[in-house]
């Protein structure tokens, strides 16, 4: 058993001074996605609020308040939410048709359609009250911010 906590500490160290002997540019294999600084801004925004929905989702699954759940996601991510940020809700009518979805390369913008769509399935899960379904589409939407932050950069 010692043996095997050593060997183990052995490999991580080994990898840890593998990964600091690279170079730190080499690390970053996202592809950079250039948009102008308005539309960046719309998208940035659009994420910090990507994160309260889901942190508010989470929150009321943990009060077994499904049904709420399910509205604040559709608002949140869901299909629902699609256009608020296109830079055409009318907060300054000068940004309009700025918005970051026409920047997006097609893979980069079929991650965001995906997590729309799987937001809304999200919200028909939990509006059934069905608590695994619920759990088990609200992985596929945390997925689609995966694969897109993995894949994907803005700066
Ligand atoms: C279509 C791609 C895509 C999807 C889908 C996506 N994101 Fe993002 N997100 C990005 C990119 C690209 C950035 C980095 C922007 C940059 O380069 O500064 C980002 C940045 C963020 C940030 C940091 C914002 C800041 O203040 O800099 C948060 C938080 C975030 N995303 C949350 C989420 C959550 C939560 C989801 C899923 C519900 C999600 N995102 C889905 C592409 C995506």
């Amino acid at each position: 058993m010692r043996n095997a906590i050593r060997q183990w500490f052995r490999v991580l160290i080994g990898v840890a001074a593998l990964a600091s002997a690279l170079p730190a540019a080499a690390e970053d294999a996202r592809q950079l996605v250039t948009m102008p600084a308005a539309a960046r801004e719309i998208m940035r925004q659009a994420m910090i609020e990507n994160l309260g929905t889901l942190n508010g989702v989470l929150g009321l699954l943990a009060e077994d308040r499904l049904k709420e759940a399910g509205e604040l996601a559709e608002s949140g991510f869901g299909m629902s939410s699609m256009g608020r940020h296109m830079g055409m809700n009318g907060m300054d009518v000068g940004m309009r048709g700025m918005g970051p979805g026409r920047y997006m390369p097609e893979g980069m913008h079929n991650l965001a359609m995906a997590m729309h769509s799987t937001g809304s399935d999200f919200a028909r899960a939990a509006a059934s009250g069905d608590r695994a379904a619920a759990m088990k589409a609200l992985q596929a939407v945390t997925a689609n911010c995966f694969a897109c932050h993995s894949s994907y950069r803005t700066r």
